[in-house]
């Protein structure tokens, strides 16, 4: 048995190599992965829209705020640029906690704001 799967497995390999397209059924058009990350340490698609939507609840916005509409990879949108600093800054600041964890994100400053506060709101008067 185990013979078998293995050789099937071996089968399967040069194909699924280029496209899976055609062994396995796709639930949509395949989405292309990304082609212009400089900052984010990820590689597919599908991680970079989980990081994105930590991005549009941390700053409270839509993905258009930092994006040109309807090209994902263009760096048009100054805000872009300008969010690929933030991540930078990020990572420096979780590195230097000892646990390796993602203790600090977009929301830890921004709470849901494109303006972090430097202090807390006045208090309404007793
Ligand atoms: C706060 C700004 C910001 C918001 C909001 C945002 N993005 Fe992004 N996005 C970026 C930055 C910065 C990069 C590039 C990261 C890098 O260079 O590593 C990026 C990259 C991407 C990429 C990869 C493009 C490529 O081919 O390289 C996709 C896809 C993407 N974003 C989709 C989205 C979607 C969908 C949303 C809304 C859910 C969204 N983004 C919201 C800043 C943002
Ligand atoms: C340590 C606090 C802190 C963290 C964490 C942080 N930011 Fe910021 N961010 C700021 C501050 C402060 C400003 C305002 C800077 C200014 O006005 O020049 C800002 C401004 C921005 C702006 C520009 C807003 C505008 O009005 O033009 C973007 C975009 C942004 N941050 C994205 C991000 C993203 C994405 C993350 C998470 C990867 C992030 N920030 C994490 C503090 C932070």
């Amino acid at each position: 048995m185990r013979c078998i799967v293995t050789f099937a497995l071996l089968l399967l390999l040069p194909l699924s190599g280029q496209d899976k397209a055609g062994t396995e059924k796709t639930p949509d058009k395949p989405q292309p992965n990304p082609t212009n990350l400089k900052v984010l340490k990820v590689t597919t698609r599908p991680e970079v829209i989980q990081i994105m939507h930590t991005f549009t609840a941390g700053l409270g916005t839509q993905c258009n705020y930092c994006h040109v509409q309807g090209n994902y990879a263009s760096d048009e949108n100054p805000k872009k640029e300008t969010a690929r600093r933030m991540i930078h800054m990020v990572q420096e600041i979780n590195g230097k906690f000892p646990d390796g964890k993602m203790l600090v994100t977009c929301y830890t400053c921004h709470r849901g704001e494109t303006q972090p506060k430097t202090a807390p709101e006045p208090k309404p008067p007793a």
